[in-house]
């Protein structure tokens, strides 16, 4: 099945005019080709939000889950969505976790990459008093709702899927890497 964006990503991204066979995905990524292609060309309408877009999934993060603002050290005053809207700290973690989630999107082609970059990021988190593994999962649908936002219209249920299937493969290799790092050395949970 193709999708509205695989011309658009095709063509910005100079692979293979559309009717040539798209070449193999590797078996390891849970997108084909096509739908890797559709990701790389939505994303772009995200980055160029990137900084809203972050804000956006914050807010949301903190109201569903108001019990994780304790563990950032420059965040846990903002106790509304206007604070944490307007505060300069928030847009600025906001921004570095956007850049991290951009990072791995774009290195989806190389999967070795990928785990490899998620997973040190997820491993880090062992830095954080407090955290939990299954705290990753609490920003999936954040992350959703902050998408469908900013891309508006473009949020098809066809990229809905492809971004579903995105979020959950960065969250699943996030905590792998967590988890893995954290029997390593010696921190993981009990
Ligand atoms: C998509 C998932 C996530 C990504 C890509 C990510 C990425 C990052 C990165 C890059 C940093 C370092 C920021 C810096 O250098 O200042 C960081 C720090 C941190 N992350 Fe995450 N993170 C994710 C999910 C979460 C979730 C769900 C929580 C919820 C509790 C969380 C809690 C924290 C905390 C508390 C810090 C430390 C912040 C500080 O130093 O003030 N992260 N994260």
């Amino acid at each position: 099945m193709g999708c509205e964006l695989t011309k658009l990503a095709t063509s910005e991204l100079k692979h293979d005019p559309i009717d040539k066979p798209a070449p193999a995905a590797d078996p390891r990524s849970p997108l084909t080709t096509k739908q890797q292609y559709c990701m790389l060309a939505s994303w772009k309408g995200i980055f160029r939000q990137i900084e809203n877009t972050g804000i956006l999934l914050f807010i949301k993060l903190f109201e569903e889950n108001e019990d994780l603002l304790h563990l950032f050290d420059k965040l846990r005053e903002l106790k509304t969505p206007e604070a944490q809207a307007s505060s300069e700290e928030l847009a600025e973690h906001a921004t570095k976790v956007m850049h991290t989630l951009d990072e791995g999107i774009k290195g989806l082609g190389d999967i070795d990459a990928f785990f490899a970059y998620v997973r040190h990021v997820g491993a880090t988190h062992h830095q954080v008093p407090g955290f939990k593994a299954e705290n990753f999962w609490k920003i999936e649908q954040p992350f959703l709702q902050a998408a469908k936002t900013t891309l508006g219209d473009r949020y098809t249920p066809n990229i809905e899927n492809i971004y579903k299937i995105t979020i959950k493969f960065i969250l699943e290799n996030l905590v792998k890497g967590y988890e893995e790092s954290g029997v390593e050395n010696g921190k993981g949970e009990t």
